[in-house]
């Protein structure tokens, strides 16, 4: 089977060589000259663990290309995914005029049946926007061939997303008819021999599915979050509480790690989308407001408790940084804590000194040279007055605690992530502080 992917960004790379690496023959479409050159050259544009390798090796199977000539990619091609961005317009709606364009030109150069398939995240009802302008296109050309229209929202988590594509918990496809479920089974089936199960259902709800997953998990990690507040407050733990739910099955364990706030390019943008849905339909989304809100002061929890151990006089403070991605395992910074803390600790007048694995390139694009950057993440202490740990990399889980404490001015830590032991650390002489635990060390710096 023959499949083009239009939009060569995290998600249609990431389906792409899923894809060709089972054998099925991809052509991969971008608009971005550069990209596709680079691509063709083996330069991946995006930090994805596993990528690489993977489209090389089909790249050299002769599986897997790349090109920005749409109508060339379509011909013999059975099944269009249409992956391109839907980055939010000024009001925050999704912005639908790269989705909308690839139907026109899918309908423009079409020669053939076609099933067009949308992966981006796209409100709903945007299916029917694409079989219209499918539709549209075959009208002017006077042309008669059948076509589908179908929503196959992507779960995928950065920095695993090619084993989340290979072993879904669930493939979700919304369609309407026979031909494309059949297409869609062939298409999936060595995704699910082991059990992995395809729910196939309605376009609108296969839409909506992808907003409620996203939504729910927001929700999970705002919930944990306001409760790790108020622990702090009456004096509990939040370490302690987290486990204590988390083996009610119905709770579960994943997805209830306190911290600073979500980030990432799904959980903000989705959750604002929904509530706009909602709102656009007269009803009104209480709780993911409430999740947002949340969200938003969780962000700035970690700035408050440095700012207030300082008693509120940063300027000239030294912090020392690790961690700027949203999340381990990428370098993607959108909507990451650490811009609105860091931010939050320039204003005040402090200097930063940050560490990342990986995401120091993309820090550069927001911060320039406002702080500095260090190539070892014990560099980055010398000097400073306290550590700030905004990203869980494993790296960061044993350290070598004599180095910090001889390097930090004052030993004292600030982690957003709570990845120390709390009695190790005080063994190891530090004052440490973190997410939803209020001890005699902690008076002072609460939330
Ligand atoms: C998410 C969804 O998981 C994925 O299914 C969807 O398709 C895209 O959005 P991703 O954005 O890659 O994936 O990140 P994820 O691993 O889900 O984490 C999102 C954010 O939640 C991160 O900022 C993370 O730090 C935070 N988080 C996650 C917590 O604060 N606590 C947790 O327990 C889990």
């Amino acid at each position: 089977m023959k499949i083009v992917i239009v939009g060569s960004g995290y998600v249609g790379l990431v389906t792409g060589a899923c894809f060709s690496e089972v054998g099925i023959n991809v052509t991969c479409v971008d608009i971005d000259k550069k990209k596709i050159d680079n691509l063709n050259n083996g330069i991946i544009p995006i930090y994805e663990p596993g990528l690489e390798n993977m489209i090389t090796r089909n790249m050299d199977k002769g599986r897997l290309s790349f090109t920005t000539n749409i109508k060339e990619a379509l011909k013999d091609a059975e099944v269009l995914f249409i992956s391109v961005g839907t980055p939010p317009d000024e009001d925050g709606s999704a912005d639908l005029k790269y989705v909308v364009a690839v139907a026109r030109d899918c309908g423009k150069h079409m020669n053939d049946y076609m099933l067009i398939v949308t992966k981006s995240t796209v409100p709903v009802g945007t299916s029917k926007k694409v079989k219209q302008a499918v539709q549209e296109e075959l009208d002017k050309r006077n042309a008669n061939i059948e076509f589908d229209v179908a929503s196959n929202p992507e779960f995928l988590k950065e920095g695993a997303a090619i084993n989340d594509f290979l072993k879904p918990d669930r493939i979700v496809v919304g369609l309407d008819s026979q031909r494309a479920e059949d297409l869609m089974k062939s298409l999936y089936k060595p995704f699910t021999l082991n059990g992995h199960p395809v729910i196939f259902m309605d376009i609108v709800s296969a839409e909506m599915t992808k907003y409620a997953a996203n939504a729910m998990l927001a929700t999970k990690i705002s919930f944990i979050n306001d409760i790790a507040n108020l622990c702090e407050i009456v004096g509990a733990d939040i370490n302690k509480v987290r486990k204590g739910i988390g083996s009610d099955s119905r709770i579960g364990t994943k997805f209830i790690y306190p911290g600073i706030g979500y980030g990432g390019s799904c959980f903000p943008k989705d959750v604002q989308a929904l509530i706009r849905t909602a709102s656009e339909n007269n009803y009104d989304l209480k709780v993911l407001q409430a999740v947002e809100a949340v969200n938003k002061l969780q962000k700035l929890v970690l700035f408050n408790k440095i700012n207030n151990y300082f008693d509120g006089d940063l300027k000239g403070k030294t912090i020392g940084v690790w961690g700027l991605s949203f999340k381990p395992q990428t370098d993607d910074m959108r909507e990451a804590p650490s811009l609105s803390i860091i931010n939050n600790l320039l204003e005040a007048g402090a200097v930063v000194k940050a560490y990342d694995p990986v995401a120091i390139p993309e820090a550069k694009h927001h911060f320039g040279d406002t702080i500095s950057y260090f190539e070892d993440q014990y560099e980055a202490l010398i000097d400073a007055d306290c550590l700030a740990i905004l990203t869980e990399w494993p790296e960061f889980k044993i350290p070598s605690f004599k180095i910090m404490t001889k390097l930090l001015n004052k030993p004292t830590i600030f982690d957003g992530r709570n990845i120390y032991d709390r009695e190790e650390m005080k063994k190891e002489g530090f004052e440490y502080y973190c997410i939803g635990v209020n001890t005699n060390e902690n008076k002072g710096v609460l939330v």
